[in-house]
């Protein structure tokens, strides 16, 4: 198991600085304490229009943008018997590699059904902030809902290919199953944008899907439910999330963690 990191529990200076251009970021755009939506050219000066990206739409449209998606997914249970039970393991892997306080700053790209954020959240010290982002303003809303004017958090509406903040502004950013959905070229994108955001020192943390141990006996249904379902899945049974990293991930520490007979994996890339 993991040992928890204090990577991102320091209290550090937050560079606000928007070296890359005025329509850039920074980490903690929102000064306010309670949960501030960041979602639009009337809030924050970004284009009102973050378009769905094509595999959203085709692929996972009845999972998060349907209208009855929010209703029928929102079940800590259904969350859980996806997972085949795993939920809140793998939901605290991810929680304790952050640190069991967290002072510092953190990203969480992409919105997740459960209670992911919210137990995230129960771990901010009054110097820790949450920035969220997710490309389905529906999705933000549901969370915005969820955290009942929590303190310290910032919802954005951004793509994870695009992230609008700047150069090295966090101690942590974390992906929680959000590589398997994306196609391979949209997956290296990401994990280039949450490598670019996060500060030398700090961690990018991925929890996912990954290819079980030939004894596994849920490895022959996850072949069927992933290729039915969840198309691009697939690559991260054949290749590494180290595969995705830019420049080869030369100058970044790769560590990864396998769990439930190798059908989840905890990649934790260090910049170092
Ligand atoms: C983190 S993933 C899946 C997590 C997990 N299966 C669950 O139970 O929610 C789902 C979220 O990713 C978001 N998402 C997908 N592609 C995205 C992108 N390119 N940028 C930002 N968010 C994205 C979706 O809108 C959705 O809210």
């Amino acid at each position: 198991m993991s040992s928890q990191s204090d990577q991102c529990t320091a209290t550090l200076p937050r560079p606000r600085s928007l070296d890359n251009g005025a329509d850039l970021e920074p980490a903690t755009a929102s000064v306010a304490d309670t949960v501030q939506f960041e979602a639009s050219s009337e809030t924050s000066g970004f284009p009102a229009h973050v378009p769905l990206p094509a595999y959203l739409q085709q692929t996972y449209w009845w999972a998060y943008l349907h209208p009855a998606a929010v209703r029928i997914f929102e079940r800590q249970w259904l969350v859980n018997l996806i997972l085949w039970g795993n939920f809140a393991r793998l939901r605290d892997l991810a929680l304790d590699e952050i640190g069991h306080s967290i002072s510092g700053d953190v990203l969480q790209v992409a919105c997740v059904y459960g209670n992911f954020t919210e137990r995230l959240v129960q771990r901010l010290e009054p110097t820790g902030r949450l920035d969220v982002v997710d490309v389905a303003r529906v999705q933000l809303e549901n969370l915005k809902e969820k955290l009942q004017g929590a303190l310290r958090v910032g919802l954005h509406h951004q793509d994870s290919t695009d992230l609008r903040f700047a150069d090295a502004s966090y101690d942590c950013v974390v992906l929680f199953f959000l590589l398997h959905e994306q196609p391979e070229e949209v997956r290296a994108q990401t994990v280039a944008q949450a490598l670019r955001v996060v500060k030398p020192g700090g961690k990018v943390i991925f929890v996912d899907y990954h290819r079980p141990n030939w004894l596994n006996p849920f490895r022959y249904i996850m072949t069927a439910i992933l290729k039915t379902l969840e198309p691009f899945a697939m690559d991260l049974w054949r290749q590494e999330i180290a595969d995705w990293l830019p420049d080869q991930g030369r100058s970044l520490k790769v560590e990864k963690e396998t769990f439930f007979g190798g059908l989840y994996q905890k990649v934790v890339v260090t910049r170092t």
